[in-house]
């Protein structure tokens, strides 16, 4: 089955609130995993950095709507790919913060100094999430699916 790999940045709006991030989380991993979309949310308190990962309809569609839902905004499209391999195959979505990296971690992972998900090239948005996902593996692990 053909598969899509999609990675895009916003910004959060005032509408979003903690009570709001908490029900985007349990709605996308509800959802996702019936679609059998995968993928991780980075979140810093201003940011998202997403990828999803799934068939290609499912992908787009959920996209569509990902683009109209008025919790974040200047959603920009940073990778768009085909590909036969899911980074994040265990995840109906992953979620991760920026407080629970130090400088350290985000420069093992490319980001030194202050971090502007905006100006991140797809290649680097995507080693960023696969570098941060493995650094927080362990934590990770009570969220995975399967
Ligand atoms: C930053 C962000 C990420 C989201 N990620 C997902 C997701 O991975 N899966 C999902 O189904 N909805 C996600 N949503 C929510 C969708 O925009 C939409 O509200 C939801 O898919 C509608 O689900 P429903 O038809 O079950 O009500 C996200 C919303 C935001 C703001």
């Amino acid at each position: 089955m053909a598969l899509a790999r999609l990675i895009y940045v916003s910004r959060m709006t005032e509408e979003c609130d903690m009570e709001s991030l908490h029900k985007i989380l349990t709605v996308s991993r509800r959802n996702n995993l019936a679609r059998g979309i995968t993928g991780v949310l980075f979140y810093d308190p201003k940011f998202f950095l997403q990828c999803l990962e799934g068939p290609v309809e499912v992908v787009n569609e959920l996209y569509a709507n990902i683009l109209l839902d008025g919790r974040h905004t200047r959603v920009t499209l940073l990778e768009y790919h085909d590909t036969d391999r899911r980074l994040f195959g265990s995840w109906a979505m992953a979620f991760l913060r920026l407080n629970e990296l130090t400088p350290d971690m985000m420069a093992q992972a490319g980001c030194s100094g202050r971090f502007d998900p905006f100006s991140l090239g797809s290649e680097e948005a995507r080693n960023f999430l696969v570098a941060i996902v493995g650094q927080r593996q362990a934590q990770l692990e009570s969220q995975k699916e399967k």
